[in-house]
This record gives structure tokens, sequence and C-alpha cells, in this order.
């Protein structure tokens, strides 16, 4: 199965996730994917910028799959959210080019983590933002507990999160959750533009920019991250937020 697109203009490699039946949800397979053609772009001299986007106009990522982890226990929820940091979301997170997002619909709990771990994050007019996992019986577990706090702060990420509130793209822009916002027919013009004035700087540089921006982040708070998203599996509030998405239905917590 096939789930990333790839195209390449110039210097510049665009990674289109395409699952859009399933609004781009991440699945393993996704991620496998997405992280082997990050190892290709890696070793590629020729391309100095990756642009990260979702198929179509109504999701960039709505999240982990749901249905894919419904059933795990403890052991494999924590075993979920190790491989996302070490296969994806670290690796672009220190990728040696800069990563753009270009949020062009959803972006929910993991698929807004996807975004959080790329360097630059742009959105269209019609995108929703937001960490909805406590509505599960979750937490965040692609890095969405750190990386947000560092992005937005405490105080917004801490509401973000604990509220499961979804920001548009006007507010995700207040709060500096996003760089600066499009119309959708833009989006993909504008992040351009961006990995363009990347491609016109040093290479060597940008690779010390990003280790060095990096620093700031440095902690244990991502594997603490990744025991606590795995202990939320044994709970039965997991097994009711998550059934409650899958019957369509409220969870009753
Ligand atoms: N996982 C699996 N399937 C998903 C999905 C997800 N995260 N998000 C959407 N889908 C599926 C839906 O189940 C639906 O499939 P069926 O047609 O088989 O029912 C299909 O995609 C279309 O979605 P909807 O019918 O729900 O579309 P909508 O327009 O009514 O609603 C939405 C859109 C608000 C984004 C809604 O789909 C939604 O709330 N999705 C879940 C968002 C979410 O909770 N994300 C966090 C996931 S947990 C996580 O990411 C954990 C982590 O940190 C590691």
């Amino acid at each position: 199965m096939k789930f990333i697109n790839i195209n390449i203009e110039s210097n510049i490699a665009i990674l289109t996730i395409s699952r859009p039946k399933y609004l781009n949800a991440l699945n393993q397979k996704l991620i496998e994917e997405l992280s082997n053609k990050l190892d290709l772009i890696r070793s590629n001299e020729k391309i100095r910028v990756v642009i990260i986007s979702g198929e179509g106009n109504k999701s960039f990522v709505a999240g982990a799959d749901i249905k894919e982890f419904a059933n795990f226990n403890k052991e494999e929820g924590e075993l979920l959210s190790k491989n996302g940091h070490d296969y994806l979301f670290d690796k672009i997170a220190n990728f040696n080019k800069p990563v753009i997002a270009a949020i062009n619909g959803y972006a929910l709990g993991g698929g807004l983590e996807l975004a959080l771990a790329c360097h630059i994050r742009i959105a269209s007019i019609n995108a929703k933002m937001g960490l909805p996992e406590c509505s599960l019986g979750l937490i965040p577990g692609y890095g969405g507990t750190q990386r947000l706090v560092r992005i937005i702060g405490e105080s917004k990420a801490s509401e973000m999160i604990l509220t499961s509130k979804i920001v548009n793209a006007q507010d995700a822009e207040k709060i500096g959750l996003v760089s600066s916002i499009f119309n959708p027919d833009q989006l993909m013009h504008g992040a351009i533009n961006l990995a363009n004035a990347c491609v016109k700087n040093s290479p060597k540089a940008l690779e010390k920019a990003i280790m060095c921006i990096n620093k700031n982040f440095d902690n244990m708070g991502l594997q603490f991250e990744q025991k606590a998203f795995g202990s939320l599996f044994a709970t039965n509030e997991f097994k009711e937020g998550v059934s409650a998405f899958l019957e369509k239905r409220k969870p009753n917590f």
C-alpha cells in the first residue's frame, strides 16, 4: 500500500500523505513509509528542504489511526508511541534539512504532533488544529505534551490539551502555533516560497541551526510521555473513549 506521494521541484521534496478515506490518519505502515522516504531524502544532497502536506483540502492528518490501536494493551500502547517517536517524529525534529508543515485542513492528535515536529508550520484558513486525545481517554503520544508547550507556552498548551479544544487557523496564527495562514489554493505556493528562502541559505548552517534550536528542548519529557501514554491503555476510560469514537457517540467518563 502506498500512502506517501513524493514530488521533487528543483531542490524541494513535497511529501503528500494520502489516505483520504480516513482523513489521512496515521497507521503504522504509513509511518514506516514516511520514515523510509525521509531516510532517502536525508542523504540526497540535491534536496534542500522538505514540505509535508495532506491529500485533499479537508485534512492534513486527523491523528493516529484510532481503529488500529483500539484493542492495544499497555505494552502495545507504549510501543506505538516509542516507534512513532523513533521512526518519525524525532526523525523530523532532528532532520538535517528544514521540514515545513503545510497544514491543509484537520491537524488533530498525531496530525498536529506531526506538524509540531516540523521546523516551520503554515496553514490554510480552513485548517483546524487540536490535541483531543484526553477525550479518548489518552494523552498526546507523539510528542505533543512537550512540543506544544515549547511552541505556544504552557498556558495555552495546557488549555488546548486539557479541554481538547480545537483552534481555527486565525487563532492558531495569533498564538504562534503556525507562522502564517493562506487561502487554501495559495498554501502550497506559500510553502514553496518559504522553502526557496531556506534553499538560498547554506545547507550546513541550516543543519547546525536546527540542531541548536533543538537544544532548547533537551529533556526527558518525551520518554516520560511514552510511558504515560502506554499506561492509559490499561484503563477502562481508554476503552470507553475509543468505543465512543467508533460508535459515533459522546464518551461517558
Ligand atoms: N483514526 C481512524 N479513523 C479516523 C480518524 C482517526 N484518527 N479520523 C477520522 N477517521 C475516519 C472516520 O472513522 C471515518 O471513517 P468511516 O467512514 O469508516 O466511519 C472517516 O475517517 C471520515 O471521518 P468522519 O466521518 O469522522 O468525518 P467528519 O467530517 O464527520 O469528522 C473529524 C472529522 C472531526 C476529524 C473526526 O473524524 C474526528 O474527530 N477524528 C478523530 C480525531 C482524533 O481524535 N484524533 C486523535 C487520534 S488519537 C492520537 O492521535 C494518539 C496519539 O497522539 C498517538
